[in-house]
C-alpha cells in the first residue's frame, strides 16, 4: 500500500470521502482523456489521409445505405444519386490505391442492383452503368444490395424452442480444462460476425488464447476469474476497430458494436454447447495499455471484454443471478 494510501486510511470520514472523489474523479478524467485521444487518431472523425481500413469502412458505411434504401418497402427511384456518385469515387480512389478486394466488388455488387432496380423508371444512371462495366481485373465476386424472403424464413425456430435456448444460457464457471479446438471457435466466430452493427461496419473482432500458457498470460491482467481461470478452455479478447467509426457522435461506437458482438460470441458458444464467462475489461487506461503490449493488440482495437469459454462439467453450481424489479427497468413511454 503507498503511503498516501496508507494516510488516507487514517483521516476521519469526511476528509477521506473527499478525497476518493477527486481521486476517482482524476482516474475517470484520464481514461476518458485516454479513449477521446484513441478514437480521435484511428476513426475518420478528424483524418483526412484515409489508409486502407479507414476507407473500407466509409465505402461499407456508404453502399449499405444503397442496400437500406433498397430494403425499404418502397423504394424510391433514383434515391441517394449524390451518396452513389460519392461512393463512386471512394470505391475508385480505392481501388486505384490498394487493388480491387471484397470491400469493392460488395459495394459493386449492391451498386449493380441499384442500376437494375432503376432500369425502366426513368433515372439516369448512364455514368454509374460505365463505372461498374470498368471494374479492375481480378474483382472478386461480390455481395451487396437486398433479397426477398418470407416471413417464415426470419423465425425458422418455434418461439417456445428459441426462448429456451436463449433463458437456459447462464454464466459458468466451471470447466473442465479441456482445450476447445480452434474449427469450434471458427464456427462460433462464424455465427456471431452476423452480428448487426452500426451501418454494418462491423468494428467487432477477437483475439482467441487457445493454449494454457498464453490463456493464463492473458488472465493474469484481469480481476474476475480466480478460482475458475486455470480451467477456461479458450479465451476470448473482445475488441473493436475504432477506425470504423467516422463521426463525433460515435464516440462510444466501439462499445456498443463491440458489446452486441461480445454477447453473440456468448449466444454461439452457448449454441455449441460451451459454457462461456464474460470477464470484465474494466480498466485504467495503464493496465488496458499494458495488455495491448503484452498481447500486441493495436492502439486502434478498443478492448471490450474477455470471455472464458469451455466444456462444462458434468455438475456445477451457477451463481442465481436474480434480476431487478422489472418495474426498475422497464419503462413505457406511452
Ligand atoms: C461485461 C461483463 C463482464 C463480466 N465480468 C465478469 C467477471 O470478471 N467475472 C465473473 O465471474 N463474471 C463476470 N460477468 C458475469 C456476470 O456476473 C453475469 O453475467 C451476471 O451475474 C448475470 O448472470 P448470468 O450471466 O448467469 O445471467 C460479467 C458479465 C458481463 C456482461
Amino acid at each position: 500500500m503507498s503511503i498516501l494510501k496508507k494516510l488516507a486510511t487514517r483521516l476521519p470520514p469526511a476528509p477521506k470521502a473527499f478525497l476518493r472523489a477527486g481521486h476517482n474523479s482524476l482516474r475517470t478524467l484520464r481514461n476518458s482523456f485516454y479513449a477521446t485521444y484513441r478514437f480521435l487518431r484511428n476513426s475518420s472523425t478528424v483524418r483526412s489521409a484515409l489508409d486502407r481500413d479507414l476507407l473500407s469502412a466509409v465505402i461499407y458505411k456508404q453502399f449499405h445505405a444503397v442496400e437500406k434504401g433498397l430494403a425499404l418497402p418502397q423504394p424510391r427511384p433514383g434515391f441517394g444519386a449524390e451518396a452513389i456518385n460519392n461512393l463512386m469515387g471512394h470505391i475508385t480512389h480505392y481501388e486505384t490505391s490498394f487493388g480491387p478486394d471484397t470491400t469493392s466488388a460488395n459495394a459493386r455488387a449492391a451498386l449493380k442492383q441499384y442500376v437494375a432496380f432503376n432500369h425502366g423508371l426513368g433515372v439516369d444512371v448512364h455514368a454509374l452503368e460505365a463505372f461498374l462495366a470498368k471494374a479492375p481485373n481480378g474483382t472478386p465476386e461480390g455481395e451487396g444490395g437486398a433479397i426477398k424472403l418470407q416471413r417464415g424464413d426470419l423465425f425458422p425456430v418455434p418461439q417456445d424452442t428459441a426462448i429456451e435456448f436463449l433463458r437456459s444460457r447462464r454464466t459458468l464457471r466451471n470447466f473442465t480444462g479441456e482445450a476447445i479446438p480452434q474449427a469450434v471457435l471458427e464456427d462460433i466466430y462464424a455465427v456471431a460476425s452476423r452480428a448487426p452493427s452500426v451501418c454494418n461496419r462491423q468494428a467487432g473482432g477477437v483475439y482467441f488464447a487457445t493454449g494454457r500458457a498464453q490463456i493464463d498470460h492473458a488472465l493474469s491482467f484481469q480481476n474476475g476469474n480466480r478460482g475458475f481461470g486455470e480451467k477456461i478452455g479458450a479465451l476470448a479478447i473482445v475488441t473493436a476497430d475504432q477506425r470504423a467509426f467516422t463521426s463525433p457522435g460515435e464516440l462510444h461506437q466501439d462499445y456498443v458494436d463491440g458489446g452486441i458482438f461480445a454477447m453473440s460470441l456468448l449466444l454461439a458458444a452457448h449454441a455449441k454447447q460451451l459454457g462461456g464467462c464474460m470477464l470484465n475489461w474494466s480498466v485504467d487506461a495503464g493496465r488496458d495499455r499494458s495488455l495491448r503490449l503484452a498481447l500486441g493488440i493495436p492502439e486502434y482495437e478498443t478492448i471490450i471484454t474477455m470471455i472464458g469459454f469451455g466444456v462444462p462439467t458434468e455438475q456445477f453450481s451457477i451463481a442465481l443471478s436474480p434480476r431487478v424489479p422489472a418495474e426498475a427497468r422497464l419503462h413505457w413511454l406511452d
